[in-house]
């Protein structure tokens, strides 16, 4: 419907772009509040002339919020960090940024909510990245109570962090490091698939002021994820188990260094992500929590059909390596 206004807070992000695409096809208008409008323009290309409209908004100043709420007629939240570099805290953003939209969104009426959080909220972690997330879904839900909370597990797609990341990191070290013995559980989703869940959830009634964990159609251990990584790469790599408390040690030095001399790139690991990769990141659907299935979206893409067809590029001849190996 045209007359419809959604606001993808997030929407310049990795997700943010499929979310904000989704919508675009589906016939409504987007806003994406962006700290840095004049960087963003190749994302007016995801809709029809004059459909996407970019506005500058921060989450830590509550009034860009308020101003980017202006004649919306639903709202998504996607803003999210993976590390901390200055104000840009996880409290500040997760937590404290998600409040101040429930509560901008909550002072004009607006009830037609999804926030993004993440497997791992809710259920007890020392990592500041899932206590914030779970901070953000509980000021969400008291300011507005119909809001919908979808915690997904890892996404895939051509520019992910995580398979993309390993990616590189197997492709300039002998040795790729496993945490424990590499035993912690994911359950991979294509983000285009998340995208379409997060469309239906905000057409669908029926998953007002309901909490969702989405995964993809398998689950994998970390070490099956870096040997398919290594394998897909065509780079044979030692897999060797690291004790934690030695991956805690490399996450906090990596992560301050990055801190004390910013770069604009984020650091390859912090201590934080290690606390992470300790507990399994796995849907865990019962009773009142729904699943993807439950938002409309079967059919999952799996990883195996779609991260091919962009790591390619980190094998040792690129797209020709097929050709130099046969
Ligand atoms: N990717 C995954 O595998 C995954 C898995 C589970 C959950 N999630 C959650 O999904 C959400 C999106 O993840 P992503 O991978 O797309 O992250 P991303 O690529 O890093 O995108 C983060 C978004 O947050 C925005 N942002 C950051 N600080 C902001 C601020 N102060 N004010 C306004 N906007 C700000 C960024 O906008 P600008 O920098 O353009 O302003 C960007 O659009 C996050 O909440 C993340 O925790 C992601």
């Amino acid at each position: 419907m045209a007359d419809e206004l959604i606001v993808v807070f997030g929407g310049s992000g990795f997700v943010g772009r499929y979310v904000v695409k989704e919508l675009a096809r589906r016939g409504k208008r987007v806003r994406v509040p962006m700290r840095r409008p004049h960087i963003g323009q190749d994302l007016r290309v995801l809709g029809d002339v004059g459909q996407i409209q970019l506005v500058q908004a921060n989450v830590r100043f509550p009034e860009s919020v308020d101003r980017a709420l202006d004649g919306a007629t639903g709202v998504v939240n996607l803003v999210g960090i993976l590390s901390e570099k200055g104000p840009q805290t996880f409290f500040n953003i997760q937590a404290e940024g998600a409040a101040t939209i429930a509560a901008m969104a909550s002072k004009r009426g607006l009830d037609r909510f999804v926030h993004v959080s993440a497997l791992g909220a809710g259920r007890k972690s020392r990592a500041r990245y899932a206590k914030t997330k779970t901070e953000a879904e509980e000021a969400v839900r008291a300011a507005i109570p119909a809001s919908t909370v979808l915690r997904p597990s890892v996404m895939f797609g051509a520019e992910d962090t995580f398979f993309n990341r390993f990616a590189a990191m197997a492709k300039f070290l002998p040795v790729l490091p496993l945490p424990g013995f590499g035993s912690v559980k994911f359950q991979p989703l294509y983000v285009g698939d998340f995208a379409e869940a997060v469309a239906n959830a905000l057409d669908d009634k029926g998953a007002r002021g309901r909490t969702f964990e989405l995964g993809g159609p398998r689950v994998y251990s970390f070490k099956q994820l870096m040997q398919f990584i290594a394998d897909t790469i065509e780079r044979s790599r030692m897999l060797i188990p690291v004790p934690p408390f030695v991956m805690q040690m490399l996450g906090g030095v990596c992560g301050t260094l990055f801190r004390l001399q910013p770069l604009p790139i984020n650091p390859p690991l912090t201590a934080d992500q290690v606390e992470m990769l300790r507990a399994d990141n796995v849907v865990q659907a019962s009773g009142k929590i729904g699943t993807i299935a439950d938002l409309g979206v079967t059919n999952l893409e799996t990883v195996e059909a779609i991260t091919p067809s962009y790591l390619w590029r980190f094998r040792p001849y690129g797209e020709f390596q097929a050709k130099q190996t046969a």
